[in-house]
């Protein structure tokens, strides 16, 4: 493969939205997986666009999601607009329900730090928690309205990059696994095993897998799966309407009536077995949320690996002076920060691409 600007390693969310915006730069783009496009985290993520139960504290990342949140609309719209897919996006919100006292009392702290931080919440009595989930457990002692989060069906949004990448002439190759990346300064070789492709650019997008692919010459923070289970059954459609979440379990609802709970967090690698005790809590939590829960037969479970990090949020950027741009390490926060973290690296490349090509009497 000869011939492109640039290429970016990792076809889930965050490199497919990266690939379609070069494209629509203009640039010539090649997006390599080694295995399928959006088939691993971006396929199992639950597609909750929630900040709120993600952030706490005042940091870079938070106002990032919040950023990202508010650009989902767009996002969402700009991609239906050019494939014609459908993509199931919900502004429905988000509950954050407590059973006590002091589930309450935690919660209040919590929520009035994020009000710090631009997060819109409202309380909610026992009875309007009802009214608006009638399906919510008897016994909560109230809840939390997120009202701007929402939800994605991740598979859609990937359904719609894969469509908006081929019409940009983004040259999609999936089952090519990528052993080595050298980044120059002007120049990233890519060392795949089929042969190597040189471009311009570079983009390391791989999620989990992203510290798999040996960078010469730099020591780059370390990426890691964390891995989370899920698990799903059909309800009627509308049945539950907001995100609910208590503690670290949540339950969404799909625009047909697939109800999500989730999730868990293991730490190890890259292990595909599936725990039925896993499953077994998180089921028992849900119909905590949700008491109708306990007397379904769940219909599907399934696992994810997300790209968790070490550093304090995701890595975007060049790695140090070279032609390779980083985009890594979302962790919990994929699906919600691809908008941003697609613009993000696409115009600093294409930024830096009129550069070079403004010539001699440039302003490089
Ligand atoms: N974004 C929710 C999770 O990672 O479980």
């Amino acid at each position: 493969m000869v011939g492109f600007d640039a290429v970016v390693v990792g076809a889930g969310i965050i490199g497919s939205s990266i690939a379609w915006r070069l494209a629509q730069a203009g640039l010539r783009v090649a997006l390599l997986d080694s295995g399928r496009m959006g088939a691993e985290a971006s396929w199992a993520g639950a597609g909750m666009l929630a900040p709120g139960g993600e952030f706490e504290a005042d940091s870079p990342w938070a106002a990032f999601a919040l950023e990202n949140l508010r650009s989902y609309p767009d996002f969402v719209e700009e991609l239906t607009a050019e494939t014609g897919e459908t993509i199931d996006f919900q502004q429905l919100g988000a509950i954050e329900v407590a059973f006590s006292e002091d589930d309450w009392r935690l919660i209040e702290a919590r929520a009035s730090a994020q009000s710090m931080l631009g997060i819109t919440i409202f309380r909610m009595s026992p009875q309007e928690l009802h009214e608006e989930v009638p399906m919510a457990a008897g016994d909560a002692a109230g809840g939390w309205f997120y009202p701007e989060e929402g939800l994605v069906n991740p598979r859609d949004i990937m359904r719609a990059l894969r469509t908006a990448c081929i019409a940009w002439g983004v040259v999609i190759r999936e089952g090519v696994p990528v052993r080595a990346i050298r980044p120059k300064p002007k120049e990233a070789e890519i060392i795949t095993a089929e042969g190597a492709i040189s471009a311009r650019w570079g983009v390391l997008a791989a999620g989990a897998w992203s510290s798999l692919i040996p960078v010469a010459g730099c020591s780059l923070p370390r990426a890691f799966p964390v891995r989370g289970h899920l698990t799903g059954l059909h309800l009627e459609p509308g049945s539950i309407g907001p995100i609910l979440r208590y503690e670290q379990t949540y339950i969404v609802q799909r625009a047909d009536g697939f109800t999500i709970a989730g999730a868990s967090s293991e730490q190890c690698g890259f292990n595909r077995a599936l725990d039925p005790l896993i499953l077994a809590g998180i089921r028992e939590r849900a119909a905590r949320l949700a008491p109708r829960l306990a007397n379904c037969d769940f219909a599907e479970s399934w696992l994810g690996f997300r790209p968790g990090i070490e550093s304090d949020g995701p890595v975007i950027g060049p790695a140090g002076g070279t032609a390779l741009w980083l985009a890594y390490g979302h962790y919990r926060n994929g699906i919600l920060m691809a908008p941003v973290t697609a613009s993000r690296v696409a115009q600093a490349i294409t930024s830096s691409s009129e550069k070079d090509s403004s010539g001699p009497t440039g302003t490089r």
